[in-house]
């Protein structure tokens, strides 16, 4: 029968403190000028480097190794941090969602026969990101998503967009509208009633995560359910056109506007009897619209109005809270975590990031479930974030301080196990300041050290990997590698992850001398990392995980 316990390694010590640190959006690279990582000074991180190849190497962090797609999809912290945590690579979200469209599966579940129930008498509305980054969701899911429901009785469909700008090139919004527009003026040939409602920019509206600032979901809120916005307009292309226009204006933090039609009156608010879904297939920004969606009981913001709807995610978004209650598509189900295993091996676990990324180490780490799996032996700590700003104004972010943290934790010598996210090369990267960005990775490379001196005083292992690249290349390239230029003639940067490989070093005063990467897993990836963690611990991984990346030498 099936046991928790793990069995012992045959040459690894058990009682060693290990700290796991995920660098954000760190990825290698050639040196150049657009590798903020190169560029930086990062002392610490380029000592590391000198071990390879026994002790530092680089693993995949993108595509299929990760359960996207294809590889030609970058990588991403919830994909990222899922393999790092589940030692496994499952089918990830984007997968899925294109497997359940392509079979018209998505259209037999209990979620899509919930939200028909309104068809006829109500409206469907459709809330997400429209953009082909393939981080939260994919234009041509959307696309389907509306082909679908346009043979299957919809009467109105209203889409509420967010524009990107972060998983894609600032600007491209305004294409993707058309593509949409396009689509919606089919429908309305078809005598469906579908049209823009509203819009505004993810960073600025509904996409907030891990509770950072509730104002910007309520800012989407307003637009999407209310039908208020400081901005309306009576056709979405030219919002987009006139918002951008705005000196310093850009697609990630876009104010929010709504269309209203010639008497000014919004032509999409969200009523009693209506449907709404959705339509992101990852979590983690999600879960706080959900959240206002769907409770009864809410008190993050006055929503004014709480419209008796049915509303569907395209996925679950956190299988511990069953949110939200009604799904399109299952999502992958990640279990037996090794945070899960560990845990139950006696593991003592501090994990700790700032606001912005801290779900990445919890929550994305234990397969998108919040909480713990074991109050005694877990403690997660988070750091508030600055909240209202663009991290390239504060590129340090907190990562000094999650250092100390950890830091702490692995002097108090209470925890086996010291993880941390260190967000500064990814969260600023995806601003596009290149300045700022070598400034966030100096910072995170000073936390990397001082993390690594506690293991030095404790006699400890540390294991330092990334999550996906993003500040080690920051412009657009053609196919073979040279910068693109826009139509000024100024390169087009770049405030997307990319598709490099990332570092995984190890090391410390507790690391067995045999103990070493083995040669024969060359295209090992992020999800090998928790079968080897588990060996440092001094266990056996569990048989169905991918292979260690460490082997240990007789010597
Ligand atoms: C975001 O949500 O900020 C980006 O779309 C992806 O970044 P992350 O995968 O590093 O969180
Ligand atoms: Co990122």
């Amino acid at each position: 029968g099936f046991s928790w316990k793990l069995a012992d390694h045959p040459k690894l010590p058990k009682g060693k403190q290990i700290a796991v640190v995920v660098l954000d959006g760190w990825g290698e690279a050639n040196p150049n000028e657009y590798n903020c990582i190169h560029i930086a000074e990062t002392p610490c991180m380029d000592s590391l480097k000198k071990g390879a190849p026994e002790r530092w190497r680089l693993v995949k962090a993108h595509g299929t190794a990760v359960g996207l797609p294809s590889d030609d999809d970058m990588g991403n912290s919830e994909v990222g941090h899922n393999a790092l945590g589940a030692g496994r690579i499952f089918a990830q979200g984007a997968k899925l969602v294109d497997l359940a469209l392509a079979s018209g599966k998505i259209f037999e579940g209990e979620g899509f026969k919930y939200i028909k129930e309104s068809f006829e008498h109500g409206t469907l509305h459709l809330i997400g990101l429209l953009s082909d980054g393939g981080v939260h969701s994919r234009l041509d899911q959307l696309q389907l998503l509306l082909k679908g429901v346009s043979e299957r009785g919809v009467k109105r469909v209203r889409v509420h967009i967010l524009t990107d700008g972060r998983d894609v090139l600032d600007g491209s919004s305004v294409g993707f509208v058309e593509i949409l527009e396009n689509d919606l003026v089919k429908l309305r040939e078809k005598g469906i009633d579908a049209r823009i409602a509203s819009g505004g920019g993810r960073m600025y509206c509904t996409m907030d995560r891990y509770e950072n600032d509730w104002d910007v979901v309520k800012r989407g809120w307003d637009a999407q359910v209310l039908g208020e916005a400081p901005h309306k307009f009576t056709n979405a292309l030219e919002a987009i056109k006139k918002l951008r226009a705005e000196p310093k204006a850009n697609d990630q933090y876009l104010p929010p506007f709504v269309i209203v039609d010639e008497s000014g009156k919004a032509v999409g608010p969200i009523v009693d009897g209506d449907a709404v879904v959705t339509f992101n297939f990852r979590a983690d920004r999600m879960v706080m619209i959900a959240k206002a969606l769907e409770y009864e009981n809410f008190d993050k913001f006055d929503r004014v109005r709480f419209p008796k709807i049915r509303y569907a995610g395209m996925l679950e978004y956190d299988g511990e809270l069953k949110l939200p209650s009604h799904y399109l598509v299952e999502p992958p189900e990640i279990e037996r975590t090794s945070g899960e295993y560990l845990v139950h091996n006696g593991i003592r676990t501090f994990a700790c990031s700032e606001t912005v990324k801290f779900g990445h180490v919890t929550f994305f780490w234990n397969g998108n479930r919040s909480g713990y799996f074991n109050q005694e032996l877990e403690e997660y700590v988070q750091i508030p974030s600055d909240s209202g700003i663009t991290f390239n104004v504060q590129p340090k972010m907190k990562a000094l301080e999650i250092a100390e943290k950890a830091r702490d934790a692995i002097l108090s010598r209470k925890f086996d196990q010291v993880r941390v996210n260190l967000p500064n090369g990814d969260m600023v990267g995806h601003t596009g300041d290149v300045e700022a960005t070598i400034v966030a990775c100096k910072a995170a490379d000073e936390a990397v050290k001082m993390i690594l001196d506690a293991i030095e005083q404790v006699g400890g292992i540390y294991v330092v990997t990334a999550d996906h690249g993003n500040a080690e290349d920051m412009v657009k390239r053609d196919k073979s590698g040279k910068p693109l230029l826009d139509k000024a003639g100024k390169v087009q940067i770049l405030t997307s992850h990319t598709l490099q490989p990332v570092p995984i070093a190890i090391g410390g005063p507790g690391l067995p001398s045999g103990v070493r990467f083995r040669n024969d897993l060359p295209t090992g990836g992020l999800a090998n990392v928790a079968a080897t963690v588990m060996n440092l611990h001094g266990f056996e991984a569990p048989s169905d995980y991918e292979p260690t990346l460490i082997e240990v030498a007789d010597k």
